[in-house]
């Protein structure tokens, strides 16, 4: 429930995909929040009313003079008692009108009277989304301080291809939840390193772990909510690259080391997430290793793999890092002892039976203060509360 207690007033303007915005009613209410839904004439052409009144459990807003408003004046009262305001879809000509300031309507005139963010996620044909005029109308709503979300890139209602597509509901979701976070690592840059990595032994085999990415990934997304500019080099996992985060694919140790050594002195934090492989073969074999050529079993010779986390610590100038360590017994004793080793402000150490493979995760973090155990919980909130004590160590680093 990333949600919870938020009111949200949804406008829901003339274009096909208003038909998302039923979905997108149906995942805020289930995060928690309080959905009230105000809809251009045009959006009613598309869905009816009564579809987001059942999802949203509220009357839906549509007339200006709607006389259930005891005292008419709806554009303020739903304003007022919003957190955020939000546009979706977003059809050009209402752009056009919130760029122009227009009060022509219920939506038009609410969003004038507010005092909340407003949050606009776009949806229209790529030639309109392209066009000079909705370019510069979404300029000006940029510079007037209204978050535009996407749009995204793809198939459109119309049968072309292009940008200009609604985002998804879930899409859409991510982007309020990620817009009430603390903006606690505003103008940083942060590195990270996640998932397993896979030594090659020949073109089909290899060495490997059971790592998921999962914590990784759901840090990469927090630094993002929280405001940074987010790089993700990450081993090889099935996991979506979480919006607004630029990822590089790497697949062995030597290719993590040589992405993140390229990377490391531009930022300002670097957070080790990966189980990187401590050795891998020390010869790659062509060619598939067939048992009928092999009468006894082949030995693997292995070499050990840098190590990633201790080099970028040992940078003239290294960003803020942050090692994990994962131990299946005496947690305290080796987290301590590896962020001594590798000469870093703060390691986040975990038990591997609480949390590997899962979405839910126990942490407890080392740092000069000594330690701060994080009770257990889904990754993304100990990812946020993770975020929040690196913010507090940059604050307290001298420049
Ligand atoms: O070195 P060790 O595996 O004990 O420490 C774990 C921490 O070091 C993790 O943060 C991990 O991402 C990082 N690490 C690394 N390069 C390696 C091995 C581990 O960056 N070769």
């Amino acid at each position: 429930m990333q949600l919870a207690g938020r009111n949200i007033v949804l406008g829901v303007t003339g274009g096909i995909a208003a038909y998302k915005a039923a979905e997108l009613v149906r995942l805020l209410v289930k995060e928690g929040a309080s959905v009230q839904v105000a809809m251009t004439e045009a959006a009613t052409n598309f869905v009816t009313p009564v579809t987001f009144q059942a999802l949203s459990g509220k009357a839906v807003f549509t007339d200006q003079w709607d006389s259930r408003v005891a005292n008419n004046m709806a554009h303020i009262d739903l304003s007022r008692a919003a957190d955020a305001l939000l546009v979706a879809p977003g059809s050009a000509d209402f752009l056009a009108k919130l760029a122009n300031g227009l009060a022509d309507d219920l939506l038009t005139t609410l969003i004038l009277a507010r005092d909340c963010p407003l949050l606009v996620a776009p949806a229209m044909n790529r030639q309109m989304w392209d066009n000079p005029a909705t370019r510069r109308n979404v300029a000006s709503l940029r510079s007037d301080g209204v978050v535009i979300l996407g749009p995204g890139c793809g198939d459109q209602a119309c049968g072309e291809t292009g940008p200009g597509r609604m985002l998804e509901a879930a899409e859409i979701v991510d982007e309020i939840v990620a817009h009430f976070q603390p903006k606690l690592l505003a103008g940083k840059r942060v590195l990270l390193t996640a998932g397993p990595t896979f030594e090659a032994i020949d073109p089909v085999r290899g060495i490997t772990n059971l790592s998921s990415g999962k914590m990784g990934y759901a840090i990469s997304r927090a630094a993002r909510e929280a405001g940074a500019e987010v790089t993700l080099v990450s081993g090889p996992v099935c996991l979506p690259c979480p919006r607004g985060v630029t990822r590089i694919a790497v697949t062995s140790a030597l290719q993590m080391h040589t992405a993140v050594l390229r990377r490391a002195a531009d930022n300002d934090v670097f957070i080790a997430v990966a189980a990187v492989a401590d050795y891998r073969p020390a010869q790659f074999i062509e060619q598939k290793i067939k048992k009928a050529q092999c009468p006894t079993p082949p030995t693997i010779e292995l070499e050990q793999n840098p190590d990633i986390l201790g080099e970028v610590a040992a940078l003239p100038r290294p960003p803020l890092c942050v090692g994990f360590a994962a131990e299946s017994e005496k947690l305290a004793e080796y987290a301590e002892s590896k962020r001594r080793c590798k000469k870093i402000p703060l390691i986040a150490g975990n038990l591997i039976g609480d949390g590997f493979g899962g979405d839910h995760n126990t942490l407890v973090l080392f740092d000069d203060d000594g330690q701060h155990p994080l009770p257990p919980a889904p990754k993304i909130d100990l990812a946020r509360q993770l975020v929040a004590r690196i913010a507090a160590l940059l604050e307290k680093r001298p420049c």
